[in-house]
């Protein structure tokens, strides 16, 4: 039989499954054979219809609502998920709340930096806390955090995101020394500016000056990132933890 990448028999928890990205990591590790549990947080109708396409791939799979800053929400949300599913090995930290338009560190406002902590840092001890217990107890897991090319850029403008995820990094590289011993894998997937169904949808004009700085002179796709994280989460990355995986044809490197 030919290498593949096999999740049958795996539950996987996708924060976000209603946003651009999320929705295809689930369809992937769908496809792999895993169960889903699509998370969303204001879009039901979006989750609800992704549960039903999720079904027709003949894995299970059910939508649940949380607000990812808030540790009673999340922990609202694993009782849900547990009663109804079963316990993820597979958890995907992929939700963010987006701010639009971003400003320079003189003007963003506070309340900007206090959303991002919550929704890169917070997020993720709340996650870790809700389902890494679990793992522990069959010594297995799988945690991937979905973090961004920008951390490694430092551009103007992107100070609250890029402080919020650079915020993550550290929680999740601290968490991936802390879990090894109980052989939960923790790792980073960093997408550069992707081509999702919005952008196949509205077009891609605007994106010369960035596409020509990339050394792939390409974008790359929600596939291409959903590939990596379906690989992150299968037992072919087994002995693979701590990373910061950049899938963005690239455009940052980190150095060794
Ligand atoms: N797209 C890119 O080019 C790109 C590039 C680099 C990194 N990334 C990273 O990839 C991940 C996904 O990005 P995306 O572009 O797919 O984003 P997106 O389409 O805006 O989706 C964001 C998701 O997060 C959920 N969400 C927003 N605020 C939330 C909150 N307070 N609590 C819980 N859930 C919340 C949304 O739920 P509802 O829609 O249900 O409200 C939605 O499912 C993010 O971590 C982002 O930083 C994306």
């Amino acid at each position: 039989m030919a290498l593949a990448i096999d999740l049958r028999g795996r539950l996987a928890l996708i924060t976000g499954a209603s946003g651009e990205l999320g929705r295809v990591m689930a369809r992937t590790l769908a496809q792999a054979g895993a169960d889903i549990a699509v998370h969303y947080h204001g879009n039901e109708a979006k989750a609800n219809a992704l549960v039903d396409e999720l079904k027709s791939l003949k894995v299970n799979a059910a939508a649940f609502q949380a607000e990812v800053g808030s540790l009673a929400s999340v922990m609202a949300m694993r009782d849900a998920v547990f009663a109804s599913l079963g316990e993820p090995g597979i958890v995907i930290a992929n939700a963010v709340s987006q701010i639009w338009p971003w400003e320079s560190v003189l003007n963003e406002a506070i309340g900007d930096y206090e959303d991002q902590f919550r929704s890169c840092v917070l997020h993720n001890v709340n996650l870790a806390k809700a389902f890494i217990p679990a793992m522990k107890v069959k010594q297995h897991g799988r945690y991937i955090g979905i973090n961004t090319e920008c951390t490694m850029q430092m551009l103007p403008t992107q100070s609250a995101y890029v402080s919020g995820k650079r915020g993550m990094d550290g929680v999740l590289r601290v968490l991936a020394q802390e879990v090894g011993p109980d052989q939960i894998t923790v790792n980073q997937v960093a997408p550069g500016w992707t081509i999702s169904e919005r952008y196949r949808h509205e077009g891609t004009s605007g994106d010369e000056a960035y596409v020509a700085a990339v050394p792939m002179r390409r974008r790359g796709t929600d596939q291409e990132v959903a590939n990596a994280v379906a690989f992150l989460a299968s037992d072919l990355a087994s002995f693979i933890t701590g990373t910061y995986l950049p899938v963005c044809g690239g455009n940052v490197m980190p150095r060794v």
